[in-house]
């Protein structure tokens, strides 16, 4: 959530060489503004921080709850190897569209499967599709928890599990904001992800709080 719009000389130095958008990413995010998709997509960093993650694990099978604009997705996709699947689950029917028209013009949308709706109802309807290889939960914090337990009952040993936002722009530790139901969600995924039997562990600070697990 949250794409960094400013950076410090250090981070642009890092964005030039390593993080750079290409034409294809410049022009969905520049669309994405336009036809009022909200900007709240990942950064670069994060972008080429998850296709390093697919390139790294072999992940052929991935799912991304909360898709938005295909911004991460996009980056998803594009690690994947032939006959590699990325399966998306987008609640807003225009986040959807959008993303569809994006990856269609990129070339992605043969190896892209988006179900739109609520997550947790389109959850149940993937048992088929298990195990994923790899699963990255962008999306409503308050069900963080849930989005959690699909994934590791989807999982296999080695499914690598990620988390974006836990420390939601500062809300986590925010003593005025702590009865809100998106704090208690991350809280309770956080402490979930620390303790599970099932999972090694940790949280990535930059630059919102990346959770990363892997299933044993
Ligand atoms: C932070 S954005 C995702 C950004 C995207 N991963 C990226 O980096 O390009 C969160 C998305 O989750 C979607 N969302 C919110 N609640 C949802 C739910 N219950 N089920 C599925 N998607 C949901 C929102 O509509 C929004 O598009």
């Amino acid at each position: 959530m949250s794409k960094l719009t400013e950076v410090d000389p250090y981070q642009q130095f890092l964005r030039d060489l390593f993080h750079s958008d290409d034409d294809g990413l410049s022009r969905l995010m520049a669309e994405a503004e336009s036809e009022g998709i909200p900007n709240m997509s990942i950064g670069p960093e994060q972008g080429k921080f998850l296709q390093l993650l697919v390139q790294l694990t072999g992940a052929t099978k991935v799912l991304e709850i909360g898709v938005l604009g295909g911004y991460s997705g996009t980056w998803i996709a594009r690690a994947l190897p032939e006959g590699g699947k990325l399966i998306g689950l987008e609640l807003e029917q225009k986040h959807a569209d959008f993303a569809r028209k994006q990856w269609k013009r990129m070339g992605l949308a043969d190896r892209i499967e988006l179900r739109v709706g609520p997550a947790l109802d389109s959850l149940p309807q993937l048992a088929d599709e298990a195990p994923f290889d790899l699963v990255f939960i962008d999306a409503d914090k308050g069900n963080y928890p849930a989005y959690l337990d699909f994934a590791i009952q989807y999982s296999r040993p080695g499914t690598v599990i990620l988390g974006d936002n836990v420390e939601m722009w500062g809300s986590l530790v925010d003593p005025g904001k702590q009865d809100s139901d998106w704090v208690q969600g991350m809280r309770s995924f956080a402490r979930a992800l620390s303790s599970h039997k099932r999972l090694t562990s940790t949280v990535v600070p930059y630059p919102d709080g990346l959770a990363m697990a892997v299933v044993k």
